[in-house]
């Protein structure tokens, strides 16, 4: 069955699951688990590719890892985010390169950090088909402006949020990631729209929850208060690579058993 925008609007009864996910065999252990919607999320370029933000991620390093997500799983959701200066500067090229993620990538959707800037922007996505996941609150691509601290915290702020979340309702954004804002704005919000909202540090009062998969799985180095690890990725593979480097420098790995004349299994991957 296609995977489409309405599908995960309707899909609001239990709360909605995304995780990020930059890579094919991620994205296949989190459709067995049943995640809602898959975000190859901007987040690459701190947790994959060794920059301190995401403003040196591209337009091509996001559009590689969709279309990495896109072939490896069938019903998630795939939403691609827009990356720091792809959108916004001139409306022709904001829509080629939201166009690329969606005819090149294979991505059902996009995720554009907004703001007031981004309200026509939506409508016009929306408008050829390409649906948008608007993304208020702490946006990390203004980290020059706003550092990392949470948003809405004023009454002049928290309002500004829950206005610009209507506007891009009424732009036409099937849905809204709320990040690092607090709990009783992000209700608010919640109660004020029909379309559902994705928190993240932002409390239970979301229709959905995302994360960033590496801090879930425990396999950061650096997280932010508000996420969780409900595992020891990083553990597993410090204690499979070190007995690795142990066993090959010992003269222990290869074994005779090990040897290249061994059989190899038919679906083995050489
Ligand atoms: O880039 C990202 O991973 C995100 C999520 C944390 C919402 O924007």
């Amino acid at each position: 069955m296609p995977r489409t925008v309405r599908d995960f609007r309707a899909d609001t009864d239990e709360p909605l699951t995304m995780l990020t996910a930059y890579d094919a065999p991620t994205a296949a252990i989190c459709e067995a688990a049943g995640i809602d919607a898959l975000l190859v999320g901007d987040s690459v370029g701190n947790a994959a590719l060794g920059y301190d933000s995401t403003l040196p991620v591209t337009v091509e390093e996001i559009a590689s890892r969709t279309g990495a997500i896109s072939r490896a799983t069938e019903e998630p959701l795939v939403i691609a985010d827009l990356p720091f200066l792809s959108f916004g500067v001139e409306e022709a090229q904001s829509i080629r390169n939201a166009g690329r993620m969606v005819k090149e990538a294979g991505a059902n959707a996009v995720k554009i950090e907004s703001g007031s800037h981004t309200v026509s922007l939506t409508e016009r996505l929306v408008e050829l088909g390409i649906p948008v996941l608007a993304h208020l609150g702490l946006t990390p691509q203004r980290v020059n402006e706003l550092g990392y601290a949470q948003q809405g915290d004023s009454e002049e702020t928290a309002e500004r949020i829950a206005e610009l979340a209507c506007e891009h309702e009424r732009a036409g954004a099937f849905a809204l990631v709320l990040e690092h804002v607090p709990e009783d704005l992000a209700r608010e919000v919640t109660e004020e729209l029909s379309v559902p909202t994705i928190g993240i540090g932002a409390g239970p009062g979301t229709d959905g929850q995302v994360l960033v998969v590496d801090d879930v799985i425990g396999l950061s180095t650096r997280s932010p208060p508000f996420a969780e690890s409900f595992g020891d990725v990083r553990g597993e593979m410090e204690g499979a690579i070190g007995t690795f480097a142990e066993r090959v420098s010992e003269g222990a790995f290869p074994a005779e058993e090990d040897s290249s004349d061994a059989e190899v299994e038919d679906d083995a991957a050489l």
